[in-house]
This record gives C-alpha cells, sequence and structure tokens, in this order.
C-alpha cells in the first residue's frame, strides 16, 4: 500500500517535471506527459516514432472535468460519458482551449477518456491535470498489455514505470466522434458498438474493418514483428501446412473451436472460447508468436459482433500492408 502511494506520488512528480510515465490503464499501457505541456507531448512522439500529426486521447480522472477540456459537452456526449467513465471509451468533442494543439495533431477536437483502473485514477487525481497518452508502444507495432511489454520496447526513454498488473480489457477503448449530428464509432474498441447503442437507442455507424477512419493512421498498426495473414476458419490448418512447407517459421492463432486439431506448424497458440479472453490475451499472442520467432502468423476473424468487431479490427489491421521494413 505505502509502496503504491509513493509510487503515485513519483509519477506524479515525473509528470510534474515534464517526464514520461507509462501508466497502465483497463485497456492498454499508456504513454503519458502532462496534456498542457508542448514539451512534454513532442517527447511522446519522439519516443515512439510517431508523426506529431497524429492526435493523442486526453485522460482525466472525472467525468466533472471533461468541461475543463472541450469547448462544449453535446447531450449524447454528456449521456456516454455517465454511463461507460470510468471505461473503455474515448470521446472526440472540440477542442477547448486547454488542450495545446500539439496534442491533437493540429486537430480543432480532441479525444477524452476516464480510464478505469485504479492506479491510473490515483495518478490522475494526485496529478490533478490531464494525461495525453497514447498506448506505449512504438508507433504501428502491437500496444503492450503488461509493464514489461513496456520495458521491453522503450527502456529508458520512459522516466517512470507504475506497474498496475495485466491491463483487463487488452484492446484500446472505444472511439466515438460525437461532434457530429449522429455519433459514429472512429475505432472499436472495449465498449461494444451494442452496449453503445443500447444506451443511445439509435444504430451507430461503425467503418468497415479494412477501412482507416481515423486521421493520421497507417494501414498496418497494431502489428508483430511476423506477417499475418487473415484466412476463413476452415482454411487456418491447410494455410499454415503449406507455408510452413514453403519454409516459413508459421505461427498459428488457432480458432477455439478447432482446440486439438494436428497441426504443421512452428508454434500454435489456442484461443480461448470467450470474445473477453480472446481480446484480454491478443497482443501478448502476437508477442508470444513474434518471441517464438515466426516469421508469419496465420489466423482467422472471429464473427464482427460484441468484442469480436475490436478483435476482428485489430487482426485487420495488424495483416495491412506494410509502407517499408
Ligand atoms: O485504450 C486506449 O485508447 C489507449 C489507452 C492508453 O488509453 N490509448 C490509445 O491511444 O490507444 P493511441 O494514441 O494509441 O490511439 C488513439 C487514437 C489514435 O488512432 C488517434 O488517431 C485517435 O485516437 N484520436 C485522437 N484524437 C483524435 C481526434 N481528435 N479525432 C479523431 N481521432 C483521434
Ligand atoms: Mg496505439
Amino acid at each position: 500500500m505505502t509502496e503504491t502511494s509513493s509510487d503515485i506520488d513519483r509519477a506524479a512528480g515525473w509528470l510534474r517535471a515534464g517526464g514520461l510515465v507509462a501508466l497502465p490503464t483497463e485497456t492498454v499501457y499508456g504513454l503519458g506527459a502532462n496534456a498542457e505541456d508542448p514539451a512534454a507531448i513532442a517527447r511522446i512522439f519522439q519516443v515512439k516514432g510517431r508523426p506529431p500529426s497524429h492526435p493523442l486521447i486526453v485522460h482525466i480522472a472525472d467525468a466533472d472535468q471533461l468541461d475543463d477540456w472541450v469547448e462544449e459537452v453535446p447531450v449524447t456526449a454528456r449521456l456516454l460519458a455517465e454511463h461507460f467513465w470510468p471505461g473503455p471509451l474515448t470521446l472526440v468533442l472540440r477542442r477547448g482551449r486547454r488542450v495545446p494543439l500539439e496534442a491533437t495533431g493540429g486537430l480543432e477536437t480532441v479525444a477524452v477518456r476516464v480510464p478505469d483502473h485504479h492506479l491510473a485514477l490515483a495518478l490522475l487525481s494526485a496529478f490533478g491535470g490531464g494525461v495525453t497518452a497514447p498506448s506505449a508502444n512504438r508507433f504501428g507495432s502491437v500496444s503492450p498489455t503488461t509493464a514489461d511489454h513496456v520495458r521491453t520496447e522503450l527502456g529508458d526513454a520512459v522516466d517512470f514505470v507504475l506497474d498496475g498488473g495485466p491491463c483487463q480489457v487488452g484492446v484500446e477503448s472505444t472511439i466515438v466522434d460525437v461532434t457530429g449530428e449522429f455519433p459514429s464509432i472512429l475505432r472499436p474498441g472495449g465498449v461494444t458498438r451494442e452496449d453503445l447503442e443500447a444506451v443511445l437507442g439509435i444504430p451507430i455507424g461503425v467503418p468497415s474493418t479494412s477501412h482507416v477512419r481515423v486521421p493520421g493512421q497507417h494501414p498496418s498498426h497494431y502489428a508483430p514483428r511476423a506477417r499475418v495473414v487473415l484466412v476463413e476458419p476452415e482454411k487456418v490448418v491447410a494455410e499454415a501446412k503449406t507455408a510452413q512447407e514453403l519454409g516459413h517459421r508459421v505461427g498459428v492463432l488457432l480458432p477455439a473451436s478447432l482446440t486439438g486439431t494436428a497441426m504443421t506448424a512452428h508454434a500454435v497458440v489456442t484461443l480461448p472460447g470467450s470474445m473477453d479472453s480472446y481480446a484480454h490475451g491478443l497482443y501478448g499472442f502476437l508477442r508470444e508468436l513474434d518471441q517464438q520467432g515466426c516469421d508469419l502468423i496465420v489466423a482467422s476473424l472471429p464473427a464482427e459482433e460484441g468484442l469480436g468487431l475490436a478483435i476482428a479490427n485489430r487482426l485487420h489491421r495488424a495483416a495491412g500492408p506494410r509502407s517499408s521494413a
């Protein structure tokens, strides 16, 4: 307990001093900086290798603080915040004056969320301000879901790592744009479309999973080192065998329905049956297959409902074209 509270104090101190703090959230680990400090924000982009036009999410401690960061809060946004915060939902709203353009990649809108993790909330309260935090990985690669993932990938580039154990949800927040007449999902994530629709009582548009809607995003994202190939579930076994025989070191994400099937492959991860557990483990599975030296990962898409929509989106993006090595 005492150790944790002194960790919170140290982390808040680093934020005040313009440092970078990796913080646990319920979705993935974030690479946090004071949202009002352009120099610290510049360091985030530098450490991640992320283009500065790619906007960040401002994390706040409480839905009551939302008005401090945005120009206005439409009724829809208020309703969603009340229902889902703290939680894996990010709202895109008109930027308030407090938010520097460095945080929004020059946009007049800002993405805001209240994370559902006791250490993140303790840090936000102790710090008192907003914390801009992208996922704590290098641009384009797999998001970290443990403190060790962050340490391995970013090492000394981070001033302080707040270790909150494995992230519960495992995929990033759902991003909902509430600046227009109708809300729309810019990125599916931890809050399902079905849950959003139940609260709002209207259908909500979702981009096709292979289509890039969020500004500044790169076609390949959330990607392990190994190339990712998506096939129909019934073709996973045959595809893996062919690729392995062609000399690839094949990793397989084997659908739960095929548990126990004989495989020709270098490494196999049998997926859990529930979508909650699949999302929770997804990025760890991809990292594990990289670590085992796979150069090709064969996977199939889950049904695009509930959390399956976010998982399918990340697999599509991981399988997207790579611009260079
Ligand atoms: O779960 C999460 O959202 C995690 C944790 C750390 O909170 N954060 C996260 O941040 O995934 P990041 O930077 O990896 O992804 C944020 C996404 C980006 O795709 C960015 O383009 C989008 O949010 N975004 C940020 N501000 C935006 C804005 N004003 N309009 C549209 N999209 C925005
Ligand atoms: Mg990210």
